[in-house]
């Protein structure tokens, strides 16, 4: 057996999976955001780790297993997230998480005191305020006093490991978002820390995903019921989790995510750079393989925060039926036709990333009609997070790397019209596969390479990964958004000096 842990925005997600991908048993454990000021996003490392050993504990209890027999634990996370440890390992701040826009000026500042050229060489990316180097220099600008006590420096689930087995360790592909590695070497620039003056004790070695970083501790196997036997792998960033999870491991093989965040994901066997620094580049969680993605900050997010916002009558009708609101907002949008009537949604809510790099872009609602309702606004919705992906698309495109084959996953891949949505925007048949836990499966996988059950990632994802559903795109529909997306575009242009 094999575990997958994902720490994620909105709650951390454990899975335990036999060595065929077949789910055994699951937990999910929520939790919020705080939003001390507009654009700050912070959460409280310990929420992740009693999330986590709550989920455990339930995961183990449910299955009934003897934990004896599971080989490995591998962790996957919310990206970018800044962790400080004071030298007794106690937290020292709540974590400042991925879409916390506050460093705004502090990246753009280093930015230019590296030069942009040298970083993108590096480090592969122009300096934006999600990467964790940024938040860590506010940190010193702004928190002196915490800055001087800071022990370790960690990514929230690299936070989860010290938790779970005492070490100290980070893995390439996470540690590839703090943006103070160089990705080529895969291993920390000592250029870049010299010129920012860092201190590299600050910093986990950083080992190769599946490597095993070491093992369950006794009191945690005590408080869980987990065995001392269980190794802990690298593990990886959500976005490559999930795509190991989807079974991106070759060439041509890209992956749409509709998570919190929204991300279209390209496999390379070299480093590609957007010279624009539009598309993300980072190592990826195959030893010498590197990935491409474009980031959507809003995409699952702008769902949830209209779900909570407007859907009071729509949970109540859930809870009548028995099902996920989210059924019911689907099923509210299909009796939408394309284009939402002239309704178009900027998924701008914490900012943008690909392809504005605007942390001020706020969400849009334009072309709104008396005869316009509910469903309209949820389709739109879908719409501005499927034009946002296109976006994303169109630059992997623009960049030269080969699109063979496209999967939807995230929980807005759940969704029948979404996925839909995205065949007839990018205009490529879209596909869902057969296991739809993602990056838990992922690292689950990475665990399982680490621990020998598997060869290695490609000859695991080939046992583990079918195709479950394929969706063909339909001309009318490719025809209209051929229409509606230059005024997507438009309005952005139009409305960006106003976002200040
Ligand atoms: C990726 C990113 C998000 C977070 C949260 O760069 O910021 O996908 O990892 O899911």
């Amino acid at each position: 057996y094999l575990i997958g842990i994902d720490i994620g925005t909105s709650g951390t997600k454990t899975v335990l999976f036999d060595e065929t991908g077949k789910v055994i048993s699951s937990s999910l454990q929520e939790y919020d955001i705080i939003q001390k000021k507009v654009g700050w996003a912070e959460q409280k490392p310990e929420s992740w780790w009693e999330a986590t050993k709550t989920s455990l504990v339930e995961v183990v209890k449910k299955s009934a297993i003897n934990t004896s027999e599971i080989k490995g634990i591998g962790l996957s996370g919310q990206m970018h997230g800044l962790v400080l440890l004071d030298e007794n390992g106690k937290v020292l701040r709540d974590a400042i998480i991925w879409c916390d826009n506050r460093t705004t000026e502090v990246a753009k500042e280093m930015e230019e005191q590296v030069g942009r050229e040298k970083l993108v060489s590096i480090t592969g990316n122009v300096a934006i305020p999600a990467f964790t180097l940024s938040k860590l220099l506010w940190v010193r600008k702004h928190e002196p006093e915490v800055y001087a006590r800071i022990n370790k420096v960690l990514l929230p689930k690299d936070y989860i490991r010290y938790q779970l087995t005492g070490e100290f360790m980070t893995e390439v592909s996470d540690a590839s978002g703090m943006q103070m590695l160089d990705i080529h070497k895969r291993e920390w620039s000592d250029e870049l820390l010299e010129i920012l003056d860092i201190d590299k004790v600050l910093l986990a070695p950083v080992v190769e995903s599946h490597a095993i970083t070491g093992y369950v501790s006794s009191k945690v196997a005590i408080e869980t019921g987990l065995s001392e036997t269980t190794a802990v792998v690298g593990g990886a960033g959500d976005q490559a989790a999930g795509a190991i999870g989807n079974g991106i491991v070759a060439t041509g093989d890209v992956s749409a995510t509709i998570g919190s965040s929204g991300v279209v994901f390209a496999y390379t066997d070299e480093v590609v750079t957007d010279p624009e620094g539009r598309i993300q580049t980072f190592c990826h969680a195959i030893p010498n393989t590197w990935h491409v993605m474009g980031v959507t900050q809003g995409a699952g997010l702008s769902l949830k925060w209209y779900r909570d916002t407007f859907c009071k009558e729509e949970k109540e009708i859930a809870i009548e039926k028995n099902c996920d609101v989210y059924e019911i907002l689907t099923d509210q949008a299909r009796e939408v036709s394309t284009g939402s009537e002239g309704l178009i949604y900027l998924p701008y809510l914490m900012g943008e990333r690909t392809p504005h790099m605007d942390p001020y872009a706020s969400g849009v609602f334009f072309g709104v009609r008396a005869s316009q309702g509910k469903g309209h606004m949820v389709k739109a919705i879908m719409e501005g997070v499927g034009y946002s992906l296109l976006d994303c698309f169109e630059l992997i495109k623009a960049n030269n790397i080969p699109i063979t084959s496209v999967k939807i996953s995230g929980g807005g891949g759940k969704s029948d019209v979404w996925r839909q949505i995205h065949a007839d925007l990018f205009d490529t048949e879209v596909k869902t596969i057969n296991v739809s836990e993602g990056p838990a499966l992922g690292v689950a996988i990475l665990a399982g390479v680490g621990t020998g059950i598997y060869k290695d990632e490609k000859e695991a994802c080939e046992r583990i990964i079918g195709i479950k559903t394929t969706q063909a795109p339909i001309s009318e529909n490719v025809a209209y958004y051929k229409k509606f997306y230059p005024i997507y575009k438009i309005l952005y242009t139009q409305l960006k000096d106003t976002f200040k």
